[in-house]
């Protein structure tokens, strides 16, 4: 509870400031709760997870002898012990918690110990014998199609005829396009805490971006009542989607222990665990087709994206929707047809992470817009802007027209000035006529992003506002903070309702027992839900505080207002405080619980039509990178972003969001390569052979600009939310190592896979050598 002292003085007006993170000082003191820092009660056991050694085959014996015997061992779990439904999938019922008989891939959890330490729950873990009759795995998307398993039935939309119209066109263009997964990297590993009550009550403490579906899988795996569980989350180190659906397998894990010893469980994955255990971006290959006239524009465009979705659906359904839905990007595709084979491999389940299939379906058009400008002989910047949703022309190929298409060229435009595109350009043309082994590269790469979740029924939220006697406010609503900062923008939005400092408002832990029937924190929507929640809660209280003041004045309600942490009508003021208090002695009622849903948004799958989206967001990004054409090696020297925000909630926070998405696209892009052997084992799987981008290769110059235009539809404080478009930007420094390679060889089409390792960049010079 704020000091009065605190609450005295400080700035109101909260929405639109650059505040700081609420936890920014707890983070660096290194004093911010995470699952593991909550202090352990007496008698806390600690789980490890029995992994398969193979990625496919049937279980036919599993010894567990060993494992019960070792030391400080109290129970070990396996399929037949789960008191409920041995289920964890979030959509289709196809994957278990713990294997009965099929195993799906390397590294499943077939068993769980539970030690007195996590040490030696871990020794233990190792002494398992297990019989697996092993059948050769499917490991890769080209495995996959030769198998034909699928996790859900191919799907496709478009409009016209595309194949015809790219037949007719006066130029044609076909190719491949490998582009790889990602692994969260998350610091903070999956986590969960487990604590047993009365009857079947358990609380599970988890590292979750979605509390409520982890309460509804926990209380599916124990086989009790939703209301008998309740899931708290105060904030985790970073989730990036990897905690969407993900993190309810440990959460089962940690409340199947505790049933079953009545005690305190607690799993925390070791990092090379989490690697295996945990599913990734999806990793693509898009095969296409285009057909365009002389100046580049675009006619017709057929692409086939297959996804590597692993060993069951998980979010999969909806993470190739969303990369159907941006593999248009912000283009108008006269003809277009956009096919899905969404493809069951002997892989962990890949899952959400940042950006949800957008960006593989995004970078996929992008590479296409930039062999098209190649062929022309045209700087692809003018490509790009030649084929720009406009007026007329504003459709998406799913049939949404974008509001606000002029946001597109005129941000593209604002950046080309700003980064000095031509003049850039026409100098490292003179560098690389002259430098006969380094390569420079720049390109500039726009970015147009859907703002909703695509399955409609998500799009809600709730909150719970209390204004206690002394005037402070407790605030509570459904979403999660991962440190994007969502916390801090609610606390600021229900702060300028009451016209107070944010001080004035304690952020608190979600809890499924506070909000109940949340969705998930994701599709970067947690501002735009949570905070119409909580302002429409706190609105309720104060309309009810006015009132009462009103009264008080002999004054109309509409003239009360709030500002200044008072109450003011006319010559009347009164302390907000002084108001609480006073409002609380007449029984005025001081708590509200909010609820909001996205107005105007339906999709129907089936026939592909409707408006998924509310709004879009947009933004630019320019990068320049140079490459060493006998090693391999790249750099990325500069990189202007230019990012819509809409009437940014915080700036600060905002920039931060624009900057660290770029970096972990760059990353995805360049360093961070996934590499399975052929029995299906992930052999990156520590960060000594998974690289991601670290301090020194953030670009050093490196300019970010937040376009601040207000929201045309009517968000949260006419914002935008930026949680995941930003990501996307980083598809400049694929387009501007490819611009690199083509300064080997100006003739063909490179082979540039992505991520653009050594390896890759060699690779498609090679792939040049023969075009001349
Ligand atoms: N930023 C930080 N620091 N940590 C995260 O885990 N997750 C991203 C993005 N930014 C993430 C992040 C993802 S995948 C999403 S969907 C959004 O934040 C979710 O939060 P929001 O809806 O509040 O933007
Ligand atoms: N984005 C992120 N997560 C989701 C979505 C989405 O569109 N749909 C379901 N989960
Ligand atoms: Mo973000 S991938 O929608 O959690």
């Amino acid at each position: 509870m704020p000091q009065s002292d605190v609450l005295e003085g400080a700035p109101t007006a909260a929405v639109h400031k650059p505040l700081p993170h609420d936890s920014a000082r707890l983070h660096v003191q290194g004093s911010a709760n995470y699952v593991d820092d909550i202090r352990e009660p007496e008698g806390t056991l600690h789980v490890a997870i029995g992994m398969a050694d193979v990625a496919a085959g049937e279980l036919k014996t599993l010894d567990l002898s060993a494992v019960k015997a070792a030391p400080g061992v109290v129970a070990v779990i396996a399929a037949a012990d789960v008191p409920g439904k041995n289920d964890i999938a979030p959509v289709f019922a196809d994957e278990p918690l713990l294997v009965e008989r099929e195993v799906m891939f390397h590294g499943q959890a077939v068993f769980a110990v539970v030690a007195r330490t996590r040490d030696e729950a871990r020794r233990a873990a190792r002494l398992g014998k297990m019989e697996i009759e092993a059948r050769p795995p499917s490991v890769t998307i080209a495995d996959a199609l030769k198998t034909g398993a699928r996790v859900q039935d191919d799907y496709a939309f478009g409009r016209g005829d595309a194949k015809a119209t790219i037949a007719a066109a006066p130029h044609r263009l076909e190719g491949q396009f490998v582009i790889g997964g990602q692994e969260h990297f998350y610091l903070e590993g999956q986590a969960s805490f487990a604590i047993p009550g009365e009857v079947d009550e358990m609380t599970v403490y988890a590292s979750s971006q979605d509390p409520t579906e982890t309460q509804h899988i926990v209380a599916r795996v124990l086989g009790v009542p939703d209301a008998f569980v309740t899931v708290e989350t105060r904030r985790m180190g970073g989730g990036f989607g990897g905690k969407e659906s993900q993190a309810c397998t440990w959460a089962a894990m940690a409340a199947v222990a505790a049933k079953l010893t009545g005690r305190p469980c607690k799993v925390r994955l070791d990092r090379d665990d989490d690697f295996a255990l945990t599913g990734k971006r999806h990793d693509f290959r898009a095969d296409w087709r285009v057909g365009y006239d002389d100046h580049g524009v675009v006619a017709g465009y057929d692409v086939m994206l297959n996804a590597r979705c692993g060993c069951s659906a998980d979010l999969s359904p909806g993470v190739v929707d969303r990369a159907m839905f941006h593999a248009g990007n912000g283009y108008w595709l006269p003809d277009v047809a956009i096919g899905t084979r969404r493809l069951k491999t002997n892989t962990v389940s890949n899952t959400a992470f940042r950006g949800f299939g957008g960006p593989q379906g995004m970078i996929a058009i992008e590479r296409v817009m930039d062999a098209i400008a190649r062929e022309r002989g045209i700087d692809p910047l003018d490509v790009c802007k030649a084929n720009l949703l406009r007026a007329g022309l504003d459709r998406t190929p799913y049939g949404q027209a974008a509001e606000d298409f002029e946001t597109q060229p005129a941000m593209i435009e604002e950046l080309e000035r700003t980064s000095d595109y031509r003049a850039r350009r026409a100098r490292i043309a003179a560098f690389n006529a002259t430098s006969p082994y380094i390569k420079r590269g720049i390109a500039l790469t726009p970015v147009m992003f859907g703002i909703s979740f695509t399955l409609i029924p998500m799009n809600q939220a709730g909150a719970l506002v209390h204004v206690y006697s002394d005037g402070s406010i407790h605030l509570n609503h459904g979403g999660t903070e991962m440190g994007q900062g969502l916390f801090t923008k609610v606390a600021q939005i229900v702060a300028e309702e009451f016209g107070v400092p944010i001080h004035f408002v304690r952020i608190t832990a979600t809890n499924t027992a506070k909000v109940a029937n949340a969705s998930p924190t994701a599709a970067s929507s947690g501002t735009d839900l949570n905070g119409m929640a909580a302002k429409i809660a706190a609105g309720e209280i104060k309309g009810r505080m006015a009132a009462y003041a009103a009264e008080l004045w002999g004054v109309p309600t509409e003239t009360v207002e709030f500002r200044d942490a008072c109450a003011v009508s006319g010559n009347h003021s009164m302390e907000f405080s002084a108001l609480a208090k006073a409002c609380r002695h007449a029984r005025v009622q001081l708590s509200h619980a909010g609820h909001y849903k996205t107005p105007e948004i339906h999709w129907d799958r089936a026939k592909a039509t409707g408006r998924p989206f509310y709004y879009f967001a947009y933004g630019a990004a320019c990068s320049e990178v140079a490459i060493d054409t006998l090693t391999g090696e790249m750099r990325v020297l500069r990189a202007d972003l230019l990012h819509d925000v809409g009437a940014s909630i915080n700036p600060a926070l905002d920039i931060g969001q624009v900057e660290g998405g770029f970096i972990q696209g760059m990353g995805w892009l360049t360093t961070e390569e996934l590499v399975h052997d052929s029995k299906g084992r992930l052999t990156t799987h520590a960060p000594a052979t998974y690289k991601i981008p670290v301090a020194s290769d953030v670009p050093p110059v490196f300019n970010t600009k937040l376009h601040t235009r207000a929201n045309p539809t009517p968000s949260i404080y006419r914002s935008k939310a930026v949680g995941e478009p930003p990501l996307m930007l980083a598809i400049s420094v694929y387009s501007a190592i490819l611009d690199a390679v083509h300064a080997t060889n100006p003739r063909g089409h490179p082979r540039l896979e992505a991520p653009c390792t050594p390896e890759s960049i060699l690779n498609a010079i090679a792939s040049l050598d023969g075009a001349r």
